[in-house]
């Protein structure tokens, strides 16, 4: 494989709101060089106090346009990390974001364990088999036990895992972490912020060296701990971990940037280097010659005066190069971008060239919808980028006649963007939104009035769920639907939606309608 491509590591770092992604975010950039001072990276989370909430989630796309992608150089490696938000409205986002990475690691805090965003995101890395490695975080507080946290991550989240350090004491008596492998130890200062202390290397677990520095009873405490993880736990290996098997297990404080840098230092060697994509008519190899990619993001209206939008493109195959021809498949039509950016951290900057892994932002006039795929010619169509079903739907009217095209637009924009699903109804036209979280309904509002001037009404609609229909036999899908038909929607993609009112009209619906499958998850 080209070097270019086994030097690049694409990953996201997940955690419940909270956790410390940001700061463990920040620490690998200072670690990269690409920011020096700490508090350069904002958060993006969207803080609960917030009376208006929708100008806030304004604020915070500014602030996630220069945080989607941040890229640095590390020991020769290209490290880029994807930002998910961490807000659980904008799970979809990150689902889809989750689609362009090739590992994960996810941050758990020491004192709260696996809370419910940890559960659902490692559920779409489960079904991925993307590789995982889990930071403990915030061992300067008073946490809990390392083994039940261990034992709570296994259960909860049915994957096994293998501790790579171990922590000695916690909280007011936190003296470090021990390096299984590298028999080092690293102790913790307290607020080390700017610097690394320095590790101190032994022979073996045994060395009476580690009861000077740690004292006899806390030397004790880790023999024996090591012991019981050298019997409870497999040994790492990385063909395991690739496979999603096996997730190896660092402890720290990232905001005392304590365990940070074991962490990076062996991200970046065990991490997989970019992997390949399933697209429809096969595997496509990173190694492969020809370009290609695909769209997972679209940032739309930053600057409200332009409709300028972003697209986010993470390149599967061969090399992309600026003011080339590609292919945009799914219009059949040739595409070039003069100005396709790379963004290093905070600054974005115009690239000529960019590999396997990397992530690039187009400039989008309104050409893209997410999931789209651009080659250097060939008729590929990349799978892989799931929609949900939505768990919260509305009528959308517009109270504004003399507006309706801003309306319909706003709406086909906003949708194509990703921030909800745009749903007809097949008997009568109407319009519905369907979304993840109530936030969503709040943002479509402010952003139809503020980017479209259109005005938007929302009307409750009381639905269980919307299942993606298809059958084998079309006749018995025909039926279905017309049997249905109040209840039957079609996407902007126009695949039919049955809109079922409650689990058990769906039941009875399945049970009545054998030969029509029902989909949570449209990918088809
Ligand atoms: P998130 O992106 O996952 O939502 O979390 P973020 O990094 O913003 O961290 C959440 C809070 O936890 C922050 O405090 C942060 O300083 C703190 N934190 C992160 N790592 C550690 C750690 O190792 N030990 C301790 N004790 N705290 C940690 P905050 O008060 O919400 O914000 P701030 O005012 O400190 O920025």
């Amino acid at each position: 494989m080209h070097p270019e491509i086994l030097r690049r590591r694409t990953f996201a770092i997940i955690a419940h709101p909270d956790a410390g992604k940001t700061t463990l975010t920040e620490k690998l950039l200072l670690f990269g060089g690409a920011i020096q001072t700490a508090g350069a990276v904002k958060s993006n989370k969207i803080k609960k106090s917030t009376t208006s909430d929708f100008m806030e989630i304004e604020k915070q796309r500014g602030i996630s346009v220069s945080t989607s992608v941040m890229a640095f150089e590390y020991g020769g490696y290209k490290v880029n990390i994807l930002d998910t938000p961490g807000h659980e409205d904008f799970a979809e986002d990150t689902y889809r974001t989750l689609s362009a990475v090739d590992s994960v690691i996810m941050v758990i805090d020491c004192v709260k364990g696996v809370e419910p965003q940890t559960r659902k995101l490692l559920e779409v890395c489960r079904m991925r088999n993307t590789p995982v490695i889990v930071f403990i975080n915030k061992l300067d507080r008073e946490g809990r036990d390392a083994f039940d946290l261990l034992d709570e991550i296994e259960k909860e989240l049915k994957i096994r895992v293998r501790p790579m350090t171990w922590p000695i004491g916690i909280g007011k008596l936190f003296k470090g972490v021990y390096d299984i492998s590298a028999h080092s130890l690293r102790l913790f200062m307290g607020d080390a912020k700017d610097r690394i202390v320095p590790s101190v290397t032994f022979t073996d677990i045994h060395d009476p060296a580690i009861d000077r520095e740690i004292g006899h009873d806390f030397a004790q405490k880790l023999r024996e701990d090591v012991e019981m993880i050298e019997s409870v736990y497999d040994r790492f290996e990385k063909e395991k971990y690739l496979k999603g098997e096996i997730c190896p297990v660092f402890f720290g404080s990232a905001v005392n940037n304590f365990g940070v840098k074991e962490l990076l230092d062996c991200f970046v060697e065990i991490a997989p280097s970019p992997t390949g994509r399933m697209a429809e008519e096969g595997f496509v190899s990173p190694e492969e010659k020809e370009f290609s990619g695909f769209i997972f993001k679209i940032h739309a209206n930053l600057d409200p005066r332009h409709r300028d939008r972003i697209a986010f493109l993470r390149i599967v195959s061969g090399k992309f190069e600026r003011n080339k021809y590609y292919h945009h498949v799914r219009e059949g039509r040739e595409l070039r971008f003069s100005n396709p950016t790379a963004f290093m951290a905070q600054q974005k900057s115009v690239i000529d060239e960019a590999w396997p892994g990397d992530v690039i932002g187009l400039y989008d006039p309104g050409n893209f919808k997410i999931g789209d795929t651009l080659t250097e010619g060939r008729i590929l169509h990349f799978q892989g980028i799931p929609t949900f079903s939505p768990e919260l739907f509305r009528y959308v009217t517009n109270l504004d006649p003399m507006k309706s095209k801003q309306f319909q637009k706003g709406l086909e924009q906003l949708t194509d963007e990703g921030v909800a699903q745009l749903f007809t109804r097949k008997t009568d036209g109407r319009k519905i939104i369907g979304t993840v979280g109530a936030l969503q309904f709040d943002v479509i509002q402010f952003r139809l009035k503020h980017e479209y001037n259109a005005s938007a009404s929302f009307d409750v609609l009381d639905l269980h769920k919307a299942f993606w229909i298809t059958s084998k036999n079309p006749q018995a899908l025909k039926k279905f639907m017309e049997d249905r038909a109040p209840y039957i929607a079609f996407d902007k993609k126009q695949r039919p939606v049955f809109m079922a009112e409650s689990a058990w009209i769906y039941q009875m619906a399945r049970e009545k309608y054998p030969d029509v499958e029902f989909h949570v998850k449209a990918e088809y």
